[in-house]
């Protein structure tokens, strides 16, 4: 899902296996800085190390398979979105990239603002103690109940996506005697470039109401209509992992339009436009993701100059990045368990994770890269296809990358950029037990998410 091209390269084994695979890299020892959170190095043993601390020292402490968190690289992250976007803009980071109680404080401290989409993320930020009015609350059929929690904390925004839980808010408002603040979801009708399952604004799909027909004006029309609800803005996501800015651009001037409609309509200019995320990030070498100081740039501009054009006055805008600033922070680490070379076809590498702690190459056909992490080696490139353990031939973690032909059992490999959709949508698939977040940072590991234990699972288990 990565864009990555990937013509054939010189081939460094006898027979190589029909598929995607680029040249192998020069220097199989490098750590691309593209890909590898900001702190990321070798030390003089050669073994990476992350905010000071060693990836032997941490399976040792922690175990494998892991999800290891550069803090540093998380908060600068987050702090560049914040100051690209400056004080007359909102960041709220998007939780279902991955959220957790540590996350949220980072987030509280760097001044950006979250987006949730469920009563479990929206329970993650309230026990983590962010002002609720700095909270934005997703999805589209959220519950009646999670509705009346996200209205008595005081949510700064409901993002309403249905005619029929505009009326659901507004009544549960009215109920608990409070004028909430919403915006109206539309689509926008762009098709974004990228894997058809995190595409969101063409119309066929179940987010949104769409611009199409004039449906989200008469949202906007009988949203008004009703006291409970304070409607300050229209809200458009168009998609995820995407580099092409022209979506956005697209999507800017249909949302500036209806503002416009609404103005001419109701003689009321609407506040407020969040543009959603979806920026991409670079899972292999050859991604090239926008900073987002450009990105700012591009839609402020696109903004202001399409709010003139309609003589509008520019509205506040925000954004909410997920993936382009969890994603690059974290890697997987793991333990080579078996080195498996099929004479003529291919060789599988074997981990101690796999889809139960990254399911995005088996659902999205998403690339990564991996890198032996525990030592160097001057062994030849060798192709492989990294798999986890579970009980399915799809259990592929990276499709086809280059490793050391000197691999063995009890080698630490790791697979950077899983700082985003991978722990937020890891499962217990074959009763796996979920791996733990390690966040490091001036040479301290700290565990912000335990792994999971079989007294977990079984606590689950009542029967
Ligand atoms: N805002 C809304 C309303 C969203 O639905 C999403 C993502 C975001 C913001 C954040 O998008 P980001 O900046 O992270 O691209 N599981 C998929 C991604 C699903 C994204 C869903 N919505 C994956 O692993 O690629």
């Amino acid at each position: 899902m990565s864009r990555s091209a990937h013509p054939a390269g010189p081939r460094h084994a006898d027979v190589l296996p029909e598929g995607h695979y680029a040249a192998p890299p020069v220097d199989l020892n490098a750590l691309d800085p593209k890909v590898w959170a900001q702190t990321v190095t070798r030390d003089e043993d050669g073994v990476v190390t992350v905010g000071g601390v060693d990836v032997k020292t941490l399976a040792e402490e922690v175990g494998t398979p892991a999800y290891v968190l550069d803090e540093e690289d998380f908060r600068a992250r987050a702090r560049a979105w914040r100051t690209a976007f400056g004080h007359d803009a909102d960041v709220f980071y998007a939780g279902k990239a991955f959220l957790s109680r540590a996350v949220v404080r980072w987030l509280d401290e760097e001044g950006l603002n979250l987006d949730v989409c469920s009563g479990g993320e929206l329970a993650t930020a309230l026990s983590a103690g962010l002002a609720p009015d700095r909270i934005a609350f997703h999805g589209n059929n959220k519950t009646p109940a999670e509705i009346r929690r996200a209205v008595e904390a005081g949510v700064g925004r409901i993002v309403l996506d249905s005619f029929q839980e505009i009326v659901r808010v507004a009544h549960l408002a009215r109920e608990l005697g409070k004028r909430q603040r919403v915006q109206i979801r539309v689509t926008v009708g762009v098709e974004a470039h990228t894997h058809e399952f995190i595409a969101t604004a063409h119309e066929d799909q179940k987010f949104g109401i769409p611009l199409a027909g004039g449906q989200a004006a008469e949202a906007v029309r009988r949203a008004l209509q009703l006291d409970s609800l304070d409607v300050i803005g229209i809200h458009s996501h168009i998609g995820s992992q995407i580099f092409d800015m022209s979506g956005f651009e697209v999507a800017a001037h249909r949302v500036v339009g209806l503002l416009k409609d609404i103005r001419d309509e109701h003689g009321v200019e609407l506040p407020e436009i969040d543009l959603g995320g979806g920026l991409g990030i670079a899972y292999t070498s050859e991604d090239d993701p926008r900073e987002p100081h450009e990105i700012a740039k591009a839609l402020t501009e696109i903004v202001t100059r399409e709010c003139e054009a309609a003589r509008l006055r520019t509205p506040r805008i925000s954004v909410e990045p997920g993936r382009a600033i969890a994603g690059p922070t974290a890697f997987t680490l793991y333990e080579v368990g078996t080195v498996k070379s099929l004479e003529g076809l291919r060789t599988y590498v074997s981990v101690d994770g796999g889809m139960s702690d990254n399911i995005r190459t088996a659902l999205y056909d998403a690339e990564y890269s991996v890198a032996l992490v525990s030592r160097t080696s001057d062994a030849e490139p060798m192709l492989v296809r990294v798999v986890g353990k579970h009980c399915e031939s799809g259990d592929i973690v990276v499709k086809d990358a280059f490793l050391p032909a000197d691999l063995a059992p009890g080698d630490l490999i790791a697979v950077p950029a899983t700082g985003a959709y991978c722990r937020s949508m890891a499962s217990n698939y074959n009763h796996a037990l979920r791996p733990p977040v390690v966040a490091v940072r001036e040479g301290e590991a700290r565990v912000i998410v335990r792994r999971e234990t079989e007294e977990d699972l079984l606590r689950l288990d009542v029967g």
